[in-house]
């Protein structure tokens, strides 16, 4: 397992990022929605990182071709998805393995997907349960609720699902569900989780649209949709780990270039702009989503801040966000947060535990935790295999300094990490 070494920052800092890793959610979609279509899709800025290459990896197993030419791809679809002959590898993503069972619980054949050690211990009854109930044949450890899931595509019920929890993946596999159901489906949330499937299927021309009581209708398709033609912009949730560093190192600035400003995704920064940090937003085009540069500088010392609203729009980002909270002055809350528990790692553990070896004072609860602000202390820390728990307390590292355990798991989202922060700071591997 690899380490590494985050000395102090030894300046401040005035940088304009244009490498910020691509979208995840969105480069995940990509590579599963181009199979919807019968024509090839053109995709520029595809995340070249591990978990979204899992999926256009399990693409190409279900039959397309993946053409790449520098920074764009071209999938082309099979005309009918083909059973694979192998079982589909999700590696460590959630969003690939809950989606992937959406789209194949109505295609005719066999499939089995798997993952890595931390997402066969992840829930999947949220989408395997509301799945069964509409005809979908799908199997697994604990009932169906623990992966390796197998599952026997076959014909879908058109349904009505108020969703208990405001998920995208949830929302996402069961829109992809109700594509192939046979009627009209309806999905409802209580908050508007990231609706890129929503936004990227519309683009493709599936019937879809959000009443005013917040359901969202699906018809089926009668037909292969149009291909997509996108420009991945860059992930929010990426470039808010360096939002943090320019907040935190007194007089630093940083331009993240072509971000998402998709308002489901820039809730973090909102957050973070109400503890303090001057923080600006440029638009510059809308083609599926909003897209523009966030412009992040530090503006004194960050004030605590509670935060139990609005939670899906932030999830993400709450492990960076700590970090700005551990170095605020005051107390920070977090509430209505239980989800945190079920990502790549329990998120309110692991972060709790590293700020604990930094002797930060807080309290955790079931779903959240409070944190006092204070001087964080160099120490070493477990990532638990989380990715966004490694490169939160890298950034925390360049106030006090940090050794990170097990670092490995960044390649996951952001494999240029490492790089960018070396602009800021010595970073040592
Ligand atoms: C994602 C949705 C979120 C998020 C995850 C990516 C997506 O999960 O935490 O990193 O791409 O749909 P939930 O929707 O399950 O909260």
């Amino acid at each position: 397992m690899k380490k590494a070494l985050i000395h102090p920052a030894p300046y401040r800092f005035d940088i304009t990022c244009d490498d910020i890793s691509a979208d995840k959610s969105i480069s995940h979609r990509c590579a599963m929605f181009s199979l919807l279509s019968d024509k090839p899709s053109h995709i520029t800025n595809f995340l070249q990182a591990e978990d979204t290459l899992n999926s256009l990896n399990i693409a190409t197993m279900l039959g397309a071709t993946v053409e790449t030419n520098a920074n764009a791809i071209t999938i082309t679809p099979p005309k009918k998805i083909t059973e694979p002959s192998d079982i589909l590898d999700c590696g460590n993503a959630g969003t690939g393995m809950r989606l992937y069972c959406g789209l194949l619980a109505s295609i005719d054949g066999a499939f089995i997907l798997t993952g890595d050690k931390y997402l066969r211990s992840r829930p999947m009854k949220r989408v395997v349960e509301p799945l069964k109930s509409i005809g979908a044949v799908i199997d697994g450890r604990e009932n169906g609720n623990l992966a390796p899931l197998f599952i026997r595509g076959g014909n879908l019920k058109a349904f009505k699902y108020d969703s208990p929890i405001d998920s995208a993946q949830v929302k996402s596999a069961l829109i992809l569900a109700g594509l192939h159901a046979n009627g009209i489906s309806h999905y409802k949330e209580h908050l508007l989780s990231r609706d890129h499937t929503e936004r990227m299927l519309r683009g493709m021309g599936a019937k879809i649209s959000t009443n005013n009581d917040g359901w969202i209708e699906i018809h089926p398709i009668s037909k292969p949709l149009e291909p997509l033609n996108i420009a991945v912009p860059s992930d929010p949730s990426s470039g808010f780990f360096f939002a943090v560093a320019a907040a935190i190192v007194p007089d630093s600035r940083i331009k993240l270039v072509n971000m998402t400003l998709n308002p489901t995704r820039i809730e973090a920064y909102k957050i973070l702009e109400s503890m303090g940090a001057d923080i600006k937003y440029e638009l510059k085009t809308d083609v599926y989503e909003p897209i523009g540069d966030i412009i992040v500088s530090y503006n004194g010392k960050l004030k605590g801040v509670d935060v139990s609203q609005n939670i899906a729009w932030l999830i993400d980002e709450l492990p960076a966000l700590s970090i700005a909270m551990a170095c605020a002055e005051g107390i920070s809350r977090v509430s209505n947060a239980k989800e945190l528990r079920a990502k790549e790692s329990d998120r309110i553990s692991s972060v709790l535990s590293g700020l604990e070896k930094c002797g930060v004072v807080y309290k955790e609860f079931e779903d959240g935790y409070e944190i006092t602000g204070s001087k964080l202390a160099k120490s070493t820390i477990d990532s638990f295999g989380d990715h966004r728990v490694a490169m939160s307390f890298a950034i925390a590292g360049l106030l006090c300094g940090m050794e990170i355990e097990d670092i490995d798991c960044i390649n996951t989202s952001f494999p240029n990490f490492f790089e960018i922060l070396g602009k800021i700071t010595k970073v040592e591997k």
